[in-house]
């Protein structure tokens, strides 16, 4: 017979597989692992995640003040509002905190996500995160986080459900890679710390998600078999390294920018779930990083009461196990019970109840003057108005939010368009009076406004229409959307109101071969082809190809007109068996540009804007050539009757995207960081200055701030070069700083190189400008999991800048520990030499050769100390429990779980609490196994 627990998660689970599981038979498994032999990989090493207890207590460092208020608040509350504090209700928003009036406590609101206030009228679609990625751009990264909020705030919510860097984009196959940046985790930190710190600054809690390791939307939740049995959701094992430097690496900068909130993922990690996952949140994220402020569950991601809240979540999301209604909840009178029976820890409650208010009073969301929740969010939200568990106050309905972010939104759309191809210098183009326009992707969405992606679309997505963004929570409610084809014929019409814009959007006609034979005269003077790819939360792309037959609408058109650009709307990458066509003169990856979609592409296509956007993933040439990180999927996985049959290794450890192409050396379509321009540049004199001498392997040991040891934040070198502007035409440069980073004795692969700087400028012709890196301690060092510390390697550290991953134009070298022998090869290991694979057969981004010889800067190596000659892995630290899944019951009362809790271990706290999801397992063995055990976390910084 099944527990009641069993009973409540297969409900849980029966909603999850609806989005989840049920189209997923369309899927492929892509790919079978790493394309070249790499350590070992032991499972056993992967089955469990350390125990980290008990849960650290905010300080309220970096926001005093505010703690204090948060604390005078919670030292007001009675038990029952400490407990509707951190739980969820049904309420006018995509999550709701219920009020409490008798301390002038309005609630919150929170409503998703990372491009728009999805849930609102009269608000306006940014561009994706994928795009903001593409541009980058600091600065317009900032002011899209600055308008989104003003919009947020307009509308009454508090929090934000954004920015994403979970998913990082491990796998191209991924569905939300679009809503997060890059796979490169230094350029998605920097543009989310951008997004975070421009959103609070306008007065919005940012949340940064989806902590962790949430790579595939597959299996992102359990499901339950025919028989009723539980399908755990998929496990995604990485190591300690990989996970700091990849995965954890854009969270730490959230901290670092003093993040509100974080929403723990769907999946299990190391085989715990996120929001149970005491390693990945007490350990990782509050101990080591020094996280202030408040962890919400995703929506339906909490799994337990009391050992969630031990586990170190503070919030859970939407609070209902049944999702729409109040109660059941394993949050709510649960937590009530949990610390009148001496479960729960109190001061665990309290310190859940003022992290979570102490972003509230900081942003000064206490303020009367607050926006109240617009009235129209109730009618568009999940939750019946009949299921509302409190009297919310709400403000006037339909208030226009959108004032002028029009403007921006045009700018950034064109800011992270990738120009991949110009023969000819096709482009820009001059004014041509017979246009040619083909693709369903060209005209007005057919379906309305709203790119929901649920229900039937799965991964089909929409048929006629722009695809402005992706579907899902991470979506807009767009209030118009320019169409290419509308800004085309507006721009023709400004300069030739006689010229032709002939056009056939439907896919199937083209590729007949009839669709083209439509148009008179043939052929157009030049040819625009608009492709998409839908993606969407709750599936992974089935392909890597554009949607809808549109490689070979390419190659149908192509083969009439000879003047063919290529346009794709993609949510990531694709690959582009057309690019090499010398009828395809020209191709442009417009990613998800949001409302403006048409004028931002206009913009590019006729030289008003100069493009700027590079490439923040790699095309490879082939699908296959993505095998290296697939999506976990399979027909046998599909009907397994093993509750742990779903295990994603992240195998390929620290080689995605770039770092795989250039450790194997394999050849590349269009590498990471490329990108053209109507104009040229050359970069000249590299110069590393050392900022300090005596570097030290290890950071000094300082009290731990919200981003990690303080010390891991210096500025230990700079790097500077020389921009200039060689063509006719001003334009904007994203010179790029790479690094080279030692290989450790034993440790995994180390990449060739790894992206560390960038800026971008706009220069006028013939003019020049300095740029400056400034290299961090973390920059320049790697994880070491037996030390558990940022290390910096022994040997000499390539620096490497240039237009792309694979157009240096300057390199040189550092040794920042005195004794190295400097032998390293300074640009990590494997196949790589010198001089990085593909540097020598690129052009460059302006379509030049590159230099004959490379002139290489100063280089100032700088005396330290060395890294202790050897380290060993601690013994293990803990043991405990190794039951998965947590035991809760989903009623209000007090389940007899609870008492036996309080048996094993009377605070609750610990790993000898039953329902603990972290298994300790032989995580501590000094294989090449995980997770980095160099004894119990400290606490300092903490007590
Ligand atoms: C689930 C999604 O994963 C998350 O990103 C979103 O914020 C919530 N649903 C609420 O819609």
């Amino acid at each position: 017979m099944r527990s009641s627990y069993e009973k409540l998660l297969a409900t849980i689970a029966l909603l999850s597989a609806v989005t989840d599981v049920s189209a997923q038979t369309n899927s492929t498994t892509v790919g079978s692992g790493p394309s070249a032999a790499g350590p070992t990989w032991e499972q056993t090493d992967y089955d469990s995640s350390p125990p980290v207890y008990p849960s650290p207590n905010a300080t309220g460092q970096g926001w005093q003040a505010a703690f204090q208020q948060a604390s005078n608040f919670v030292s007001q509350l009675t038990l029952e509002e400490k407990a509707q504090l951190v739980t969820g209700a049904p309420g006018p928003c995509v999550g709701n905190i219920g009020p409490i009036y008798r301390l002038g406590f309005d609630g919150l609101c929170l409503q998703d996500g990372p491009l728009a206030i999805r849930e609102a009228t009269y608000a306006s679609v940014f561009p994706a995160g994928l795009t903001v990625a593409a541009s980058f751009d600091r600065d317009l990264a900032r002011t899209r986080g600055v308008d989104m909020a003003q919009e947020f705030k307009g509308k009454g919510a508090h929090v934000a459900l954004g920015p994403v860097a979970g998913p990082l984009g491990r796998s191209g196959y991924g569905g939300r890679g679009w809503e997060g940046f890059s796979p490169d985790p230094f350029l998605t930190g920097e543009l989310f710390a951008e997004t975070i710190e421009g959103m609070q600054s306008a007065g919005i809690q940012a949340c940064a998600k989806h902590y962790i390791g949430n790579e595939q939307e597959t299996q992102r939740n359990p499901s339950v078999t025919k028989a009723g049995e539980t399908i755990e959701a998929v496990s995604s094992n990485v190591d300690d390294r990989t996970m700091h430097e990849l995965y954890l690496w854009p969270f730490q900068n959230a901290v670092k920018s003093g993040v509100a909130s974080v929403m723990c993922s769907y999946n299990r990690i190391n085989g715990s779930y996120g929001c149970q996952n005491s390693k990945t949140l007490n350990g990782l994220l509050k101990d080591e990083l020094g996280f202030q402020g408040y962890v919400m569950s995703d929506w339906e991601a909490t799994h337990s009461g009391y050992p969630a809240a031990d586990a170190g979540l503070d919030m859970d999301m939407p609070g209902g196990i049944g999702f729409v209604t109040q109660l059941p909840t394993y949050f709510g009178p649960n937590i009530t019970a949990a610390v009148n029976n001496g479960t729960l820890a109190e001061d665990r409650l309290d310190d859940m109840c003022r992290r979570i208010m102490s972003p509230y009073f900081l942003l000064q969301q206490n303020s009367a003057s607050y926006p109240r929740v617009d009235a129209s969010s109730s009618g568009l939200n999940f939750f019946p108005e009949a299921n509302y568990a409190f009297n919310y106050t709400l403000g006037p309905a339909n208030v226009d939010v959108r004032d002028d972010h029009a403007q921006a939104i045009r700018e950034l759309g064109a800011a992270g368009t990738v120009l991949l191809k110009n023969l000819n210098n096709t482009l820009p183009l001059k004014t041509p009076s017979n246009i040619g326009i083909f693709g369903n992707d060209a005209g007005e969405p057919t379906d309305g406004l709203y790119f929901d992606g649920d229900g039937d679309l799965g991964n089909v997505g929409f048929e006629f229409g722009v695809l402005p963004s992706g579907g899902g929570s991470g979506t807009g409610r767009f209030t118009y959307v320019v169409s290419p084809l509308e800004a085309i014929k507006n721009k023709v019409n400004s300069y030739n109101p006689k010229a032709l814009v002939q056009y056939v959007l439907n896919n199937t006609l083209v590729n007949q071969a009839s669709g083209y034979s439509i148009l008179a005269p043939v052929p157009p003077e030049v040819c625009i082809v608009f492709l998409k790819t839908w993606a969407t939360e709750g599936y992974d792309r089935p392909s890597l190809l554009v949607d809808w037959n549109g490689t070979a609408l390419v190659e149908t058109v192509a083969k009439s007109c000879p003047n063919t650009v290529v346009v794709t709307h993609s949510g990531g990458l694709n690959v582009m068996p057309f690019a090499d066509n010398p009828n395809v003169t020209a191709i442009l990856a417009a990613h998800y540009p949001g409302e403006q979609v048409g004028n931002s592409l206009v913009d590019l296509l006729w030289g008003d804007v100069n493009p700027s956007g590079k490439l923040p993933y790699t095309i490879a040439y082939n699908e296959s050539d993505y095998s290296f990180a697939p999506i976990e999927n399979s027909t046998a996985l599909l009907t397994t009757t093993d509750p742990n049959a779903w295990q994603s290794n992240f195998e390929e450890r620290l080689l995605i995207d770039y770092r795989h192409f250039d450790y194997f050396d394999e050849p590349v379509q269009y590498e990471f960081g490329y990108g053209l321009s109507y104009t040229t540049f050359s970069m000249s004199n590299l110069a590393v200055t050392a900022t300090g001498s005596g570097y030290t392997a290890l950071p000094a040991k300082q009290a731990i701030a919200p981003g990690g040891n303080p010390a891991l934040w210096d500025v230990l070198y700079t790097a500077t070069v020389t921009v200039s502007n060689t063509g006719s035409v001003a334009g904007a440069a994203v010179p790029q700083l790479y690094l080279g980073l030692p290989q450790p004795v034993n440790e995994d692969y180390t990449p060739v190189k790894v992206l560390r700087g960038f800026e971008k400028i706009t220069l006028q012709p013939g003019a020049s400008q300095t740029v400056t890196f400034s290299l961090t301690r973390r920059d320049i060092s790697y994880w070491d999991r037996y030390t558990q510390q940022w290390t910096i390697g022994t040997s000499a550290i390539g620096v490497m800048a240039g237009y792309s991953s694979r157009e240096i134009w300057l390199n040189t070298t550092v040794t920042p520990l005195s004794g190295s022998s400097g032998s390293g090869s300074g640009y990590g290991s494997g196949s790589a030499s010198m001089a990085p694979p593909g540097y020598s057969n690129k052009t460059s981004s302006a379509g030049m050769s590159m230099p004959a010889s490379m002139s290489s800067g100063m280089s100032t190596v700088v005396s330290g100390s060395m890294i202790p000659a050897s380290a060993t892995v601690p013994a293990s630290y803990m043991s405990g429990s190794s039951s998965m899944m947590a035991s809760m019951s989903a009623t209000t009362t007090v389940p007899a779980a609870y008492s036996a809790t309080t048996a094993a271990s009377p605070s609750g706290h610990g790993p000898g609490a039953p329902g603990c999801s972290d298994v300790p397992g032989p995580w501590q063995h000094a294989g090449n196994n995980n997770w980095g055990h160099g004894g119990p976390p400290t606490q300092s910084g903490w007590a």
